[in-house]
């Protein structure tokens, strides 16, 4: 997808398939389209008056043949009442737009944009949506089908018309662009099955960042590396596989090298069978979706590297295959960590802790700013919070704060759950120095009890993505959640979030 700024005062003369004309439910065409109605012989003011649209938000009504313009189509865009929108209602109502104007002939779309937004849609946010949901509603799984393809966009282009084409505006549409392709790359990873998607395949993408961008450097360890490392708790899940686990490390480099990185370290379990407590059959085939933390870490590194963000960001990711087998690892099995703590492993399919304990510990040479990790990590996630917030959980009040807000501010939001020192006692062993799990109350808090242990000396962050990382409902698939998140949290720490 491509997007630019047009400031023409005669939108009706601008050869494109589709013309956007946005519309509140009072139905006042703004200056720009009332151009457009005069050009049309009020065409469309005429048709306003009558009850065909009423401009509810996300509405979207197609007129297919206007005389007296140049444009193919037009179609009128719904915005729901002037005085309610909001962060999240405007996301909708970029939703809704690009997917049905997507589904359209043509290559090139037009989206008039003189309108007036209140101040809890900052326009600049605004711009950086529209350009954001177009790139990621014109992503369509087809890799592993061959009769997809026929089915994608044949749109290539939007302008947005009417607003100035200066700096800011500009980068805003640049910024929907990479936030938007760093969604997609995430869902595409997510969405390949668990048998092409393995920990190293993944590792190859890690690899082609640094290839693809001078600012990334990428560094891959094997298991042998990994073993002289110590992190026995994550070859610990490899155990049981014939796939061999991969450790990444991937290194943005916007910033001065004397400033401090922001870390994000991702989960890449690329299936998980639950291991020697194999989970049970149903629904199983969603354990592909267990690496979309990793996923999330190569999308927003992408995402930040394709902005130029003026930060250093280090995307970290702890991949392995939990599968059972005679060399798997046993419930009741004491592990040792890279940190020397050692573990009781009471269920093995509580894997994805022991995975990122090891990377937790590792990220201390970095002397981050900030470690965020993200992590389809308890089932009781879901329970917990459904399928529409991301559980956030921090032992640092501010940072907890900084990424609450960037979920709001890109509508990606996270919830806060606690972790409290009187959920600590649930993962003691009497064997080990922790237990890797807690039992049935507050998973999701002992989850993060146990990651806690190895975080000591930085600021950390854990984003629990079990219930937002893939959608059931409607169509299935990787959601590309939380990549727009973490894209504002790392954009405003740059100074960049569009205001
Ligand atoms: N990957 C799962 C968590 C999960 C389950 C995410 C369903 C999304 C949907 C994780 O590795 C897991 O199996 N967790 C266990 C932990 C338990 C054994 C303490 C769970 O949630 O049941
Ligand atoms: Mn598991
Ligand atoms: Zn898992």
């Amino acid at each position: 997808m491509r997007a630019s700024l047009k400031s023409t005062t005669t939108p009706s003369t601008l050869s494109c398939d589709t013309l956007v004309i946005p519309l509140y439910k009072d139905k006042k065409l703004s200056p720009a389209s009332q151009e457009v109605d005069k050009a049309s012989g009020k065409s469309i003011s005429a048709l306003l008056k009558g009850e065909d649209f009423s401009a509810n938000l996300g509405e979207i009504l197609t007129l297919p043949i206007v005389s007296g313009l140049s444009a193919k189509r037009i179609v009128l865009w719904g915005l729901g009442e002037k005085d309610k929108i909001n962060r999240q209602l405007w996301s909708k109502a970029c939703a809704a737009l690009s997917s049905n104007t997507l589904n359209l002939k043509g290559s090139h779309c037009a989206i008039i944009s003189d309108i007036k937004t209140n101040k809890s849609v900052p326009f600049n946010w605004a711009l950086q949506q529209i350009a954001l949901y177009f790139t990621r509603n014109s992503y369509l799984y087809c890799t592993t089908k061959a009769s997809k393809k026929s089915d994608l966009s044949q749109l290539k282009k939007i302008s947005v018309l009417n607003a100035e084409n200066n700096k800011a505006n500009q980068q805003s549409l640049k910024q929907g662009l990479a936030i938007g392709q760093g969604i997609n790359i995430a869902r595409e990873l997510g969405n390949l099955p668990g048998n092409i998607c393995t920990p190293k395949y993944l590792s190859g993408q890690a690899r082609q960042l640094g290839r693809k961008y001078a600012a990334i450097s990428t560094t891959v360890l094997g298991e042998k590396q990994m073993k002289e490392l110590g992190m026995d708790s994550l070859l610990s899940v490899g155990n049981g596989s014939d796939q061999e686990s991969q450790f990444m490390i991937m290194k943005y480099q916007g910033g001065k090298k004397s400033q401090q990185p922001q870390v994000i370290v991702g989960k890449g379990i690329t299936f998980d069978s639950g291991g020697i407590s194999l989970k049970p059959g149903a629904k199983m085939d969603e354990m592909k979706f267990d690496m979309c933390g990793a996923a999330t870490v190569i999308g927003t590194v992408s995402a930040i590297a394709e902005m130029k963000l003026p930060i250093n960001v280090i995307g970290v990711i702890a991949s392995a295959e939990n599968m059972p087998s005679g060399r798997a690892t046993k419930p009741g099995d004491v592990i040792n960590s890279m940190a020397g703590k050692t573990i009781e492993v009471l269920n093995t399919d509580a894997e994805g802790r022991l995975v990122l304990c090891d990377a937790l510990h590792y990220v201390k040479r970095f002397k981050p700013a900030a470690t965020i990790d993200i992590a389809t990590l308890t089932g009781a996630c879901i329970v917990a919070l459904g399928h529409h917030a991301t559980a956030l959980l921090s032992t640092d009040d501010s940072l907890a704060d900084e990424l609450f807000s960037a979920g709001i501010d890109s509508t990606d939001r996270a919830w806060r759950l606690p972790i409290w020192d009187e959920f600590q006692k649930q993962i003691q062993s009497p064997f080990a120095d922790l237990a890797n799990l807690g039992g049935p109350a507050g998973g999701t808090i002992t989850a993060a009890c146990f990651l806690s242990h190895f975080t000591e000396g930085y600021r950390w962050a854990h984003l629990d993505i079990a219930g937002t990382a893939w959608n059931q409902a409607g169509a299935k698939g990787a959601s590309g959640r939380p990549v727009a998140m973490l894209c504002q949290y790392l954009m405003a720490q740059a100074g960049k979030a569009a205001v």
